[in-house]
């Protein structure tokens, strides 16, 4: 995307969030695992704008390592969106094009939107400011955007401030403005904070302009929910389902098929390659790949896992931190796998726990059979080699080594390395007493 003018965005997020009742900052609460404020930077950076400045509160580190390398500077009292503009513009003294001022508690709004809003100013060269609007039913809580009839925005006003009439107005801030980085200043200085919050609005800058002869153009967002905000716990589960709808659209559109997407949950960071398929009720957690034509059946909870293509995993499996599965593998129902790297074509079909585990090619891990990698201090290694054929029921003992194409037998706990094609048997002989049953039930029966 091109931007002829110089471009600097400023983020307002000093605010504390009082609504969410959090200790956090708000726009550090996260959606799908990344904190709002870094789903806003990762928009803004497509603009390819010439400087990105966060005003932020006292004490923030965190939001100041969050929002690095990008600049931030601090609103020590928090006494409104103007003022915040106002301590921006401090930065921003030689600063000449135009100023994108985004609310870091509106982290979802497209670079698309962002870039039309920039153009609405751009078009004609009397428009000093233009303003993000967005039509909603419930306009509770917004500012009103008071348009007159030749459609020239006459003033907005906070839902504190508005009269009845002004409350029935559905056309609302959406909070984004495109700001004359030249005039800017000059509207600030007539900036008053006689309202019903007693702050500093961002939102008087239209009529101040307005007296000064500037006009103010509106764009109008086609898609509300992409600039909803964030004030309550409540908005923020709305934005996380928003979050989910953006990353399934685009998974769908890549050519991953999901069978029931509002059953996935996908992080930020989810990674899936084409022509995989996933059945309803899968969950991600952060730090996953799927590759290429995966099955991935219903039920499923990954987290920091990476599965090979043409792998079939579930249902019922989980996945956990450090699972690295080859390709054309098979991991059944009731699998967990910690740590483990699972070599090409091999199967842990049904009922199985490894972990810390080397698992080579065509391994055949059976029902049941399990990594014993814990010793109630310390973890320990399992390797088992290329071919080798764990029976059900076995406890492979750590640390401990399979050679290639070992067989273990049924029932045995391997507390030994095993070499390659050795048969390995730790069961103690059966017994078998002809009509002990049959006696026993008479026993019983009789007394
Ligand atoms: C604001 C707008 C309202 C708009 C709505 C859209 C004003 C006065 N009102 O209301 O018209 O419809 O957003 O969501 O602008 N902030 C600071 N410093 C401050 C105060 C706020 O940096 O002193 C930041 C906050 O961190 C937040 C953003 O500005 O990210 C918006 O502040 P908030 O208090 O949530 O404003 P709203 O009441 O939602
Ligand atoms: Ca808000």
């Amino acid at each position: 995307m091109s931007n002829k003018n110089p471009l600097a965005v400023v983020i307002l997020a000093a605010g504390k969030g009082t609504r969410m009742k959090s200790d956090k900052p708000k726009v550090m609460h996260e959606l799908l695992g990344l904190p709002m404020i870094n789903w806003l930077l990762n928009s803004v950076e497509q603009l390819n704008p010439d400087r990105i400045l966060t005003v932020i509160g006292q004490g923030m580190d965190d939001l100041a390592s969050a929002v690095s390398p990008h600049e931030t500077v601090t609103q020590v009292k928090q006494d409104g969106t103007g003022s915040a503009l106002k301590i921006a513009m401090g930065a921003l003294q030689d600063f000449n094009g135009d100023i994108l001022v985004l609310l870091g508690d509106t982290p979802l709004i497209s670079v698309e939107t962002m870039q039309g809003l920039i153009d609405a100013r751009r078009q004609r060269p009397d428009t000093g400011i233009s303003v993000l609007g967005m039509c909603i039913d419930n306009p509770y809580g917004y500012g009103r955007l008071l348009i007159d009839s030749d459609g020239t925005l006459r003033d907005i006003r906070e839902e504190k401030d508005a009269s009845d009439e002004e409350k029935q107005v559905n056309i609302v801030n959406t909070g984004a403005f495109c700001l004359d980085a030249a005039q800017v200043n000059d509207w600030l200085s007539d900036l008053v904070n006689i309202n019903a919050s007693g702050e500093y609005y961002i939102t008087d800058l239209p009529e101040i302009a307005a007296r000064k002869g500037v006009k103010t153009s509106v764009a109008i967002s086609a898609n509300p929910k992409e600039v909803q905000g964030c004030n309550t716990r409540i908005n923020l589960s709305e934005l996380e389902q928003y979050a989910q709808e953006i990353m399934r659209e685009e998974f769908i559109n890549a050519g991953v098929v999901i069978q029931d997407p509002s059953s996935v949950y996908f992080y930020h960071d989810t990674k899936i390659k084409t022509g995989t398929l996933i059945e309803p009720n899968v969950y991600f957690g952060g730090g996953v790949e799927v590759g290429a034509n995966v099955h991935i059946k219903a039920f499923c909870h990954f987290e920091g896992a990476k599965i090979g293509a043409n792998t079939v995993i579930g249902p019922f499996a989980r996945l956990r931190n450090g699972s690295d599965i080859g390709q054309e593998v098979r991991i059944g129902n009731f699998v967990e796998i910690k740590k483990s790297e699972i070599g090409r074509g091999s199967k842990i079909s049904h009922l199985a726990y490894v972990g810390d585990c080397i698992m080579g090619k065509d391994v055949n891990f059976s029902c049941g059979a399990i990594t014993v990698n814990y010793d109630g201090f310390d973890k320990h290694q399992t390797i088992i080699k290329d071919g080798a054929m764990v029976g059900s029921n076995v406890n492979l003992v750590a640390p401990v080594e399979i050679g290639e194409g070992a067989f273990i037998a049924a029932g045995s706990t391997i507390t030994t390395d095993i070499p390659s094609d050795a048969l390995s048997v730790e069961r103690s002989k059966a017994k078998t007493i002809k009509g002990w049953a049959a006696n026993f039930r008479k026993s019983k029966q009789s007394s």
